[in-house]
């Protein structure tokens, strides 16, 4: 099976998905609302995961949002907002003739589309924050820097947002936007996986969610295996800052490399579960051998030797000097588990990634008499 590190942190990004309600508010970096001037906020892609997330904020912080989308995700999650109606893909025409302070791009995967939108607003607003990806970088079995070389693509105009190209679109996108907004108004926001309630990918909530049911467990590699995350709400909070502060330049987002281990995920998935599992370590070449690596069967954890080795090792001090907050990963957990008990019956035995519970069984089994018969 070809895949790849971009098909981790792609996110299931293609197509209309469909979030389910019930994303919490969540206060914020404890600041008040009128520490903030007022300003009017173009959402371009609001009714996704990350999307209300970052509407929530601008309106707790006393902002006017207005969201631009297709109408196809979460129609009714902001009923008192304006909501332009439009596709990216030659449909901006609701946005011609308008003025913001701040647009935040949410949903650019293709660099025709956030060019085209780029152009049309530069001259009507002030800051132009693009959300990227940290899977634009060209490889990751380094420790990358926002300055590291990107991934390109040999036919710039390919449109197919895959797991092979959607890193290097992403790529191209925010060398488009930079050709349309001035550097001193533009932010370049680079997530790792994103975490936290409204994630419709099931990628880390995994974890968590599996932990609560206690039992035998597979976890992967080692429970020194650095992983890496960023809150959702966190990055929400800085990209909000970006905007209230005038923060330009280009930031990477993700929790502090090389701290946060897949043994620490299953010390804040049992203690906030309240559950103890029985954890059944297995192996790098077990994992490669069963086809569990670089897909979603053992999300968010990457082999550690190989081609995905440094993954877990982005730098995010460009933006905690900027201003970007870490919650304990430990709050990210419980905000997460919260969120889905919240969720209907269907979605909660529809997981998007992760063992099912016969194939672990399973696995479980085999890697048990192998192991026996290596003694
Ligand atoms: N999720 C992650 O872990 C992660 C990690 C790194 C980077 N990112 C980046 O974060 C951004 C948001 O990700 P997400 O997971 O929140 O996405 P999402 O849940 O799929 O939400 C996408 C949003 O964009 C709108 N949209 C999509 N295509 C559109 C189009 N052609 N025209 C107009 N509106 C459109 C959707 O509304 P309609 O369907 O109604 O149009 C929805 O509001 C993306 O740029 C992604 O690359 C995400």
């Amino acid at each position: 099976m070809k895949s790849s590190r971009r098909e981790f942190i792609k996110a299931g990004v293609v197509g209309g998905v469909v979030v389910a309600a019930g994303v919490p508010q969540f206060a914020g970096a404890g600041v008040s609302k009128n520490e903030f001037k007022p300003l009017n906020i173009l959402v371009l892609g609001g009714t996704g995961f990350l999307g209300p997330h970052m509407v929530r904020e601008a309106l707790r912080r006393g902002h006017t949002v207005t969201l631009f989308n297709r109408g196809r995700s979460n129609n009714s999650l902001f009923p008192d907002l304006e909501t332009i109606k439009g596709d990216r893909d030659n449909g901006l025409d609701g946005l011609k003739g308008r003025t913001w302070d701040a647009v935040l791009d949410n949903s650019g995967y293709v660099p025709r589309h956030v060019k085209d939108s780029a152009r049309l607003l530069a001259a009507n607003t002030h800051r132009y924050v693009y959300t990227s990806t940290v899977s634009v970088y060209a490889d990751f079995d380094i420790h990358n820097l926002e300055s590291s070389p990107l991934a390109t693509i040999a036919d710039a105009t390919v449109e197919e947002v895959t797991g092979e190209t959607y890193g290097p679109l992403k790529a191209l996108c925010e060398k488009r936007v930079a050709e349309e907004i001035a550097a001193d108004q533009l932010t370049i926001i680079r997530p790792t996986y994103v975490c936290g309630p409204g994630d419709h990918t099931d990628r880390f909530s995994y974890w968590p969610i599996r932990t609560r049911k206690g039992g035998e467990m597979i976890w992967p590699g080692k429970p020194g295996d650095v992983i890496q995350i960023i809150d959702v709400a966190d990055l929400a909070n800085f990209t909000l800052d970006c905007v209230d502060h005038k923060i330009s330049g280009i930031y990477n987002a993700v929790n502090p490399a090389g701290k946060y281990t897949m043994g620490d995920l299953l010390a804040d998935s049992q203690a906030v579960s309240g559950t103890t599992v029985d954890p059944v370590w297995i192996s790098e070449e077990f994992a490669y051998e069963q086809e569990l690596t670089g897909g979603r069967a053992l999300p968010i954890w990457n082999p550690k030797h190989g081609k995905d080795g440094g993954s877990g090792t982005f730098s995010g001090e460009a933006a905690r000097a900027a201003g970007l907050h870490n919650r304990p990963e430990r709050e990210t957990v419980r905000n997460l588990l919260t969120w889905w008990d919240a969720q209907d019956d269907e979605r909660q035995a529809n997981m998007k990634a992760g063992l099912t519970a016969a194939r672990e069984e399973e696995l479980i089994a085999t890697w048990k008499a192998e192991n026996a018969s290596r003694v």
